[in-house]
């Protein structure tokens, strides 16, 4: 940390995503590739190296052991002088931050070699087993103490080292680093030379792909790992590391899980580069998860590209394999059709923080309905997010998820946004080039928008429809989307309270809007839609929150050149909320009451003063009492009272209003 580090950074509400990001280097695959090039024979470059607060603990850690390392930050070349099997200093006291991937491995490699070191990190690092691989190590007869809490750093190692050969237990589902760890130190072990040696993992193995990059660069630098079977791992006698000239280091895979989800929240196209659809790293999985759950994903050698696709749906999902890119998932699924479940992510209690823990309390500051248990976490959609300040807890990845819920409308403080530097130092720089908001440079980009908002029969619609056929824009109804969602549930017999089941209903809503007239499963349902009936299940329908989360892509996708005036009730709070101007219509119940009364004699409907004045009223009182994006001004909404003017002197003061903000050459 500096002095000149911003205690909190504010994102504004962004609506739109679209852009390209060059991935820093791995850090699994940087510390790996770091420690490995130390150890083998001969001098390695290593290019695309991250740099950031995780490599360059192991950076120095190795320098202090007497490594010579010549890193150019700028261009991200390395070079390694590999010192073979044994470091040069046999005895250091080694500060390792909170960087597992630099702790785990040194403390096998300088356990194995033997000597007097002593290693230890922040006290987040204190709080982070690593029982298990002192015990594995132990019994190939290596000296460790504990200076603090059995089965914690920091700890003491002493100089008789340990040997190679025969079979070791050790456990795979509290970290699967450890077994990581083992298996690269297992070189350097006395009588490796002539002794093979077998790890067997005595429980299930989380998080394997991370194993997999493992034994991935120790073939690269010549020691191959045997698996005949998923829980037995064997390095053969006479294994010893080789440097292999050049190895270029990926760019991050779970890096990459923010700027892909950005790019299905906003609408996308985002590239990320440098990682591709033959990636060795396991989190590239979290783009088969999206597209999954119903994102555009697409693939070339050294780039992967999202973008909007189906409205998410929500479900179960599995993240045993991608347990740092499911972080990621958790802010996805506020913006799903249905609530999402991640199960098998036991893990996130041992990681920088107890990520179960912070992840509930920090979404339910934005307002999300979450519940957890000791190795799962659901998430409901969010129609609705709160403004929060969000606490990281020193943890990288719960700052860099987090800046995804500026696109709920809210926009969203981070609390100590420099905490990336543990893995991505410009993460947030980067991130605005790619986020479209209010005052971000993508703005420009993103057609223009009239919101339009009020209560029922206040007008807005008749006046939405006039300014935009005055200024040429396209025009949104919104509230025919619950319309058809009523209209639907009421066919199909789904009860006002069955939330999954309307949620199903808009989820896969496929209207037509074509022609001025409103279709769905091939009929036309314009007039079906105006019914009393449907207008009262309409309001009903539309307190569910997680029903207006499913109705959110696809409101969001009328907005497309050369602009859109939308109409509702939240399109300046919710939708919208960038929107260049947003009005907000209202009139007395009974002149609204007085409208409907015209409006339905006129088309040869009957209809009584006094049930029109009562059923708005109801629906008023439904629309603005509900919790989820309740009618209502947005702050910055023009307020104009209809009751004594007429269509055309309110459309003639939209249009006004507009031009005083610049009209079509305006921003936003
Ligand atoms: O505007 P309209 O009367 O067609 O909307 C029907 C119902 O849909 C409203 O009573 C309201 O409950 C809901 N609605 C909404 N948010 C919108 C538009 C409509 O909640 N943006």
């Amino acid at each position: 940390m500096t002095e000149r580090d911003p205690a909190t950074l504010t994102l504004a509400p962004i609506v739109g995503a679209q852009g390209s990001v060059a991935l820093p280097g791995s850090k699994s695959i940087s510390n790996r590739s770091l420690l490995l090039a130390a150890l083998a024979d001969g001098t390695t470059r290593l290019t695309g190296l991250l740099d950031a607060d995780d490599t360059q603990r192991m950076i120095e850690a190795l320098r202090l052991l007497g490594v010579r390392i010549e890193h150019d930050r700028g261009s991200g070349d390395c070079v390694v002088v590999g010192v073979g099997p044994a470091f040069p200093n046999r005895s250091a006291s080694l500060f390792l931050g909170n960087a597992g991937t630099a702790v785990r491995p040194l403390t096998a490699v300088l356990a194995m070699q033997g000597g007097k070191y002593r290693i230890d990190g922040v006290a987040r690092m204190r709080e982070r087993p690593i029982g298990d691989l002192v015990d594995a190590l132990r019994h190939q007869g290596c000296e460790l103490d504990y200076l603090a809490s059995a089965g914690f750093p920091p700890l003491a190692i002493g100089p008789a080292g340990g040997r190679a050969g025969g079979r070791i237990p050790i456990r795979g589902d509290v970290s699967s680093q450890f077994l990581s760890a083992l298996l690269i130190a297992l070189p350097v072990a006395r009588g490796a030379a002539d002794a093979a040696t077998t790890v067997e993992l005595v429980t299930p193995l989380i998080s394997r792909p991370y194993v997999e990059i493992t034994t991935r660069l120790m073939q690269r630098f010549g020691v191959g790992v045997a698996t005949p079977d998923p829980s037995t791992f064997r390095v053969e006698a006479g294994a010893r590391y080789a440097s292999p000239g050049t190895l270029h280091v990926e760019g991050d895979a779970s890096s990459a899980s923010y700027f892909l989800a950005a790019g299905v929240i906003g609408g996308g196209p985002v590239r990320v580069t440098g990682v591709g659809r033959n990636s060795t790293q396991g989190d590239v999985a979290f783009a088969d998860v999206l597209a999954k759950q119903g994102a555009d994903l697409r693939y070339g050698d050294d780039w992967i590209e999202a973008r909007r696709g189906r409205p998410l749906a929500g479900g179960r999902i599995d993240c045993l394999a991608i347990p740092d890119a499911a972080m990621t998932l958790a802010i996805v699924a506020l913006f799903a059709g249905a609530p999402t479940r991640l199960t098998n992510i036991g893990s996130w209690r041992v990681k920088e923080t107890d990520r179960i823990a912070a992840m509930a309390t920090e979404l339910a500051k934005l307002g999300a309905d979450v519940a957890v248990g000791e190795d799962w976490l659901e998430v409901a959609p969010l129609a609705s997010f709160r403004h929060a300040a969000i606490d990281t807890y020193d943890d990288h990845r719960m700052a860099m998820c987090f800046a995804l819920a500026a696109f709920g409308g809210a926009g969203v403080t981070i609390n100590d946004p420099a905490c990336v530097r543990k893995t991505f130092p410009d993460f947030f720089e980067r991130f605005a080039q790619i986020a479209g908001g209010a005052t971000g440079p993508a703005a420009q980009a993103l057609p223009t928008v009239i919101a339009i908002d009020g209560p029922a029969a206040s007008g807005k619609g008749t006046v939405a429809e006039r300014v935009a056929r005055a200024l040429g824009l396209r025009y949104l109804d919104s509230g025919s989307l619950y319309r058809l969602v009523a209209l639907l549930a009421l066919e199909r017999n789904v009860a006002a309270d069955d939330v999954p089941g309307l949620t199903g209903i808009a989820g896969t809503l496929a209207p037509d809007f074509s022609g001025g007239r409103i279709g769905v499963e091939g009929r036309d349902v314009t007039e079906a839609l105006r019914s009393e009936a449907v207008s009262a299940m309409a309001s009903r329908v539309a307190v569910h929150a997680p029903v207006r989360s499913a109705l959110l892509a696809r409101q969001r996708a009328f907005r497309a050149p050369p602009g859109l005036v939308a109409e509702g009730r939240d399109m300046g709070t919710v939708v919208f909320p960038d929107a260049r101007l947003k009005v907000f219509l209202t009139a007395s119940a009974e002149a609204r009451a007085g409208r409907r009364h015209k409006q339905l004699i006129e088309k040869g409907i009957s209809a009584k003063m006094d049930d029109l004045l009562r059923d708005i009223r109801e629906r008023d009182a439904r629309d603005s009492s509900r919790a989820a994006a309740p009618l209502a001004p947005a702050a910055d909404a023009v307020v104009l009272d209809s009751t004594d003017l007429s269509v055309s002197a309110v459309t003639d003061a939209v249009l006004a209003l507009y031009q005083a903000r610049g009209g079509a050459g305006g921003r936003g």
